[in-house]
């Protein structure tokens, strides 16, 4: 980053807290890094973009969404893999004792160090000596491994339960597979999603709002039969090009129907999803030169992961990652379903029945209902799930509620029966879309703040779309007296009442000081109400992005600003 850039983002970070968008979190208090504070206006614009998202992906047709604790026990992130797995490589400065992120030392002398084992990361630093981002110096400690997540109890005292803060949403949209199957009554595919936060106890976040220790999250789990042709239509993105990196590849441009035919984009579904991303980033506001997406090498993946693309934003810090697509497989389901025993799968009908022979193993029910009263039934189960007939007898059968009985030859039955069987059960695969919705922001504010010198003052206009600003007007009675006043309260409660519409009323300071103020802050339009308002119910409706003014009847605007339309008073 030049001095240049880093004066930019001092000022844009500072206009950000100073207009109440984002804050430090807790300031008054020493202040807590990597969290930060939506305030007065980037509580709304956060509400915003997930509303858009959600919006996005419910429109779809067979997507739900879902809401899950998040705190979650520590048995589930254990079956999940992250207990063991989900980890990054610290490591101290002996000078400062400061610790940083190992492969964050090597960001400007190796293009993937995110891609790096522990070995590689330690010989590169023994080799590199990188500077200390704190005090400069160049003599490290061990890199160890320390996992993300943040742990908790469930609970008091001895009886407490170990559980962690989760690390993302996903989880919950697994264990709740079930009710979700059920939902979509037995029917592939569907997929879920979460809106909601995310934790993870960062080794060192310097970059702002882009590495967090407690963010803003939505995901999408997107449950497919891996055996079923994709019937998704990609005709919309058949022209749009996009910048694509395959794996350690040079970036190529090319559509995404084309690289999925090309063999570049392995999957279909995580094809879709790519081309469905872009496109909502794109209706978010943000610029479509800035977006790339970039594959994974094997060795970055995440430990659930087969396949992932990241869409990347490129804005003050570089190119960064927003969203990842991963394709997971049966990963997690499978994780799931091994380590609780529940049957976490879907059912495919084959095309046609198939006849077959096979050999059950059951109950003889004149010996083993007497020997084994009540739990005759649970031993018939437990016996008919046997693959084979038992070659030893007496021998120890596990029943569903985990007691042991004996079995004796003269309890079990054998026969050879003639089965029509229709299909088959199998574990489905999952494509996941995950959306970190702070770095998306961050962009959106990035991309849209816009310095530039007025009548010998610095000027800023934030022009964010419309349909993320999270003022969508600003009514300015151009004097308090004569009843201006009063019709700009009315004008400003009536469009505050209207179903998703926010104004601000400024009635403080010159005309022209409260355009800056709201330009400074993206509002798209600016009302103002004047003596003519009074007399013919007109006002001046001046638009952020070109600053032309035009004269409307006040029912028109409000109208238009209620369906979005103001842009059509224009034409
Ligand atoms: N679920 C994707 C992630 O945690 O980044």
């Amino acid at each position: 980053m030049t001095q240049a850039d880093r004066d930019r983002l001092e000022r844009l970070n500072s206009m950000l807290k100073r207009r109440g968008i984002i804050l430090p979190a807790f300031e008054i208090h020493g202040g807590a890094a990597g969290m930060y504070d939506f305030g007065p206006l980037g509580g709304r614009l956060r509400n915003k973009v997930n509303q858009i998202w959600l919006n996005h992906w419910l429109s779809q047709g067979d997507i739900v969404e879902i809401s899950c604790p998040t705190v979650t026990p520590f048995s589930v992130l254990e079956a999940s893999g992250h207990v063991g797995e989900f980890s990054d490589f610290v490591i101290s400065c002996l000078a400062c004792e400061q610790a940083s992120r190992a492969d964050h030392l090597l960001e400007d002398i190796h293009p993937n160090p995110d891609s790096l084992s522990m070995e590689e990361l330690a010989n590169e630093i023994a080799s590199k000596n990188p500077a200390c981002p704190d005090c400069g110096a160049v003599e490290w400690g061990q890199i160890e491994a320390q996992n993300l997540m943040f742990s908790t109890t469930l609970g008091a005292g001895s009886s407490g339960r170990q559980a962690f803060i989760r690390p993302e949403t996903a989880q919950g949209m697994f264990t709740n597979f079930p009710a979700l199957y059920r939902h979509f009554r037995q029917r592939l595919p569907f997929g879920a999603v979460q809106v909601g936060k995310g934790y993870r106890n960062e080794i060192s976040p310097r970059q702002g709002m882009i590495r967090l220790r407690e963010f803003n999250m939505a995901e999408l789990e997107y449950f497919i039969d891996p055996e079923e042709n994709s019937k998704h239509d990609f005709s919309k993105w058949s022209t749009m090009k996009f910048n694509l990196v395959p794996d350690s590849s040079d970036t190529i441009n090319t559509t995404i129907p084309q690289a999925l035919d090309d063999g570049i984009i392995r999957h279909p579904s995580v094809a879709w999803f790519m081309a469905s991303t872009a496109e909502l980033l794109f209706h978010m506001g943000i610029d479509a030169s800035k977006l790339r997406f970039r594959q994974h090498e094997s060795t970055e993946m995440a430990h659930y992961a087969s396949d992932c693309w990241d869409a990347e934003i490129l804005g003050s810090y570089g190119w960064i990652e927003c969203v990842g697509i991963a394709h997971r497989g049966c990963y997690d389901l499978e994780a799931h379903e091994n380590y609780t025993g529940q049957r976490l799968r879907a059912w495919r009908d084959w095309p046609e029945p198939v006849q077959s022979k096979r050999t059950l193993v059951t109950i003889d029910g004149s010996t083993a209902g007497p020997a084994f009263r009540s739990q005759a039934g649970a031993v018939k189960e437990a016996l008919e799930k046997m693959d084979a007939p038992p070659t030893t007898y007496p021998f120890k059968l596990t029943l569903s509620d985990s007691s042991i009985v004996e079995i004796q030859q003269e309890h079990v039955k054998i026969e050879d029966i003639d089965e029509t069987i229709n299909g088959e059960w199998f574990t489905p695969h999952v494509v996941e879309p995950a959306f970190g919705i702070d770095r998306i922001i961050w962009h959106l504010l990035d991309h849209a703040w816009n310095e530039e010198e007025k009548n010998g003052e610095q000027y800023s206009v934030l022009s964010l779309s419309p349909s993320v600003a999270p003022i969508d007007a600003a009514v300015l009675p151009l004097m308090e007296k004569d009843g201006m006043d009063e019709l700009a309260l009315n004008l400003h409660a009536s469009l505050c009442s209207m179903n998703g519409i926010q104004s601000s009323h400024d009635a403080s300071g010159s005309i022209g000081r409260r355009y800056a103020r709201a330009d400074e802050v993206g509002i798209p339009w600016c009302i103002t109400i004047d003596h003519q308002s009074l007399d013919d119910g007109t006002a001046t409706v001046r638009r952020r992005d070109d600053q032309k003014q035009i004269r409307c009847k006040i029912e028109d605007i409000t109208l238009h600003i209620r369906d979005g339309k103001m842009n059509s008073l224009f034409e």
